[in-house]
This record gives structure tokens, C-alpha cells and sequence, in this order.
């Protein structure tokens, strides 16, 4: 089987983009939303990331520095190519279909990528009602960030071509796609969706099994809250955490400056999920303490202008 038709249910933060995305690389693309209203909401969007293409595009004939891998696998681009590219940026823009029909969107399609509100509820209701219209042969992943797909897979009706393509935000960028299955996948349906990940310019990583936060928040959350630890129990201030990072190991940023870039908000509600932190003696509770100090003042990062540093 080869993917031809994709659909992108759900046109928030990261369905608009991945959208765009399969379509800027040759995919014919559905945007399944569940309202008109909802498909008011995601056409500024597709319209902004489409001009961030062709703006970042136009800014790679100059300025080296502003290549992206998502949008060309190639780095040296002569001037007919970048322009090229911008042609099938609106090219891919243009040929979008938005739809609230679920027959529509789901009648031959190829790959179904599900993309709406991380709520285990609201994803199960869509599957169930989503298997009365798909065919036989689609295969259909989820981009959650933190629920696995062992836990929607029954609801799918095809449990054996269901599974997990995670992207990043600002995939044109940060192309990562992180893929995972359940014990139920498939073997051929998990690499087919590792070529669909190539194939629209993302670097796919294969997960062997089941992990909740994936690779990359496995990774993060316990390097972060280390940080979040030292600052708290006030064994080095921040900037001296970052700089033994950055100076030790040759990393371009500190903990702090990336806990300002992931938003102090996020590190906030992923620390009051320990039940520890209800204790404001132990370390996860003056965590919390210290965060919701700064999130009070305003102070929650890099979009608020300031965080653990001002910008
Ligand atoms: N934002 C990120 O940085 C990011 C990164 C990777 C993965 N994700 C994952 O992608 C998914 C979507 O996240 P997002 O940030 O794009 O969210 P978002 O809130 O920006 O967009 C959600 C979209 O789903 C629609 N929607 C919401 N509830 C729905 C329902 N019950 N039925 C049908 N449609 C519904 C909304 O109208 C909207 O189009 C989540 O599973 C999230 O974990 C997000």
C-alpha cells in the first residue's frame, strides 16, 4: 500500500500544521473539523503558517542560517528552487479541503492522523464515531503528547493499524516524529507510517514500545525538574545551573532558558501532578511554590517576555 490520501482531523496548533506540512510534500489533504465555527478558527492559521513558509523560503537565498530541514531535505538551494518551493507552499495551501463531514473526510482515505483536544473522552467519542465511516485499509495514529495508544486502540475498530505519530511544534522546523505503537500494531502498518513521516520531510524516531512522554519527554521532564530541584532547595541560583550545563557539556542552552521556552505554565501543571507537591516541605512542593510565584508575577516565559530570564 502507498499513502496517497490524508486526512488531519482536528486544524489546532499542530493539526494546521501538519496539514500544511503533508500537503506542502505531495499528499492530497483533508482538514476534518468538527464545526463550521472550527473551520473559521483554522484558516488564519493555515494562512500564517503558509506565509511563515514562503517568508522562511525567500530567506534562505540569503541567509543560510534560516534553512529549515521540513522544508527542503536539501541545504544548498539555487534561487529557482527556493522559488519553486514557494510556489508549492501556496500551491499546497490552496488545494486544502476543509470539511465537517465525516464521510467526506474519511471515505478512502489513506492515513487518518488525529490531531484534536488531548481529552481521553473527546478522542473516544471521535474514534467511535469515525470507524462507522473509515474503510478497511486506513491507518490511523494520533498525535497525543501524553496518552497512549493502548488505551484507544479497541475503540478503532482496527486496532492493528493504529498507533502514535508524534509531532513537534513548528514541524517545518523542528521536524521530529517520534513513532510509537501498542502491543497490537502491526509491524507493516508501523513502517508504513515511518515512510509517511520521511516522505513529508520529518526525521522519524521508532519507538519500541509503549513509553508515556515518548523519547524526548522521557528525556526532558526529569532533566528539567533536576534543574527545578537545585534552584528550590537553593543549591546554585539559576544562571549558574545553566552555566555548568552549557559549559560542561557543550549544550547551546541552560535548563532555565528552556524551561522559559517551554512556558512556566506547562512545568507548573506538570509538577502539581505529583501528589507530592501537595507537602510544601518537600522539594516537588516548593517547586510548585517557586513556579506559581512566577507565574503570578506574569513571569512565565519567553512569549511573556520574561521568565527565569527577560527577553
Ligand atoms: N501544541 C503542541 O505543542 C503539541 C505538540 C505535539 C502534539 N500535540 C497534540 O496534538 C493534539 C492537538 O493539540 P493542539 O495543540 O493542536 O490543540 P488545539 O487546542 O490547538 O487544537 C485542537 C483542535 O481539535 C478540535 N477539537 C477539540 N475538541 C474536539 C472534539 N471533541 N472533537 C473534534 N474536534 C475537536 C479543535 O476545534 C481544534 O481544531 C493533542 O493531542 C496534543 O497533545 C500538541
Amino acid at each position: 500500500m502507498s499513502i496517497k490520501k490524508v486526512v488531519v482531523a482536528g486544524g489546532g496548533v499542530l493539526g494546521s500544521q501538519i496539514a500544511l506540512q503533508s500537503s506542502y510534500c505531495g499528499f492530497d489533504v483533508t482538514i476534518w473539523l468538527r464545526s463550521e465555527e472550527s473551520i473559521e478558527r483554522a484558516k488564519p492559521k493555515l494562512e500564517r503558517f503558509k506565509n511563515i513558509y514562503i517568508n522562511t523560503l525567500e530567506q534562505m537565498k540569503t541567509d543560510a542560517s534560516a534553512y529549515c530541514r521540513g522544508l527542503s531535505k536539501k541545504r544548498d538551494l539555487t534561487e529557482n528552487e527556493i522559488n519553486d518551493l514557494k510556489k508549492n507552499a501556496e500551491e499546497a495551501y490552496e488545494s486544502l479541503t476543509l470539511t465537517t463531514s465525516y464521510e467526506e473526510a474519511a471515505s478512502d482515505a489513506d492515513l487518518i492522523i488525529e490531531a484534536i483536544a488531548e481529552n481521553p473522552e473527546q478522542k473516544i467519542a471521535f474514534y467511535q464515531e469515525l470507524t462507522k465511516y473509515m474503510d478497511k485499509k486506513t491507518i490511523l495514529v494520533t498525535n497525543s503528547s501524553t496518552l497512549l495508544p493502548s488505551m484507544f486502540a479497541e475503540y478503532t475498530g482496527r486496532p492493528e493499524k493504529y498507533l502514535s505519530l508524534h509531532f513537534a511544534n513548528t514541524i517545518w522546523k523542528n521536524n521530529t516524529a517520534e513513532v510509537m505503537g501498542h502491543p497490537g500494531t502491526e509491524q507493516e502498518y508501523y513502517d508504513e507510517v515511518v515512510k509517511f513521516a520521511e516522505d513529508i520531510n520529518m526525521i522519524p524516531l521508532k519507538l519500541k514500545k509503549e513509553q508515556p512522554g515518548y523519547i524526548l519527554n522521557s528525556l526532558l521532564v526529569p532533566f528539567l525538574s533536576a534543574a527545578e530541584s537545585l534552584l528550590a532547595n537553593d543549591v546554585a541560583d539559576h544562571e549558574t545551573i545553566d552555566k555548568t550545563w552549557i559549559l560542561a557539556t557543550g549544550a547551546p542552552a541552560g535548563p532555565f532558558h528552556i524551561l522559559d521556552i517551554v512556558g512556566l505554565t506547562t512545568a507548573y501543571n506538570i509538577i502539581i501532578m505529583n501528589p507530592e507537591s501537595q507537602d510544601p516541605n518537600s522539594t516537588p512542593g516548593k517547586i510548585a511554590k517557586m513556579l506559581k510565584a512566577k507565574i503570578d508575577a506574569g513571569e512565565t516565559g519567553i512569549n511573556a517576555g520574561k521568565g527565569f530570564y527577560k527577553y
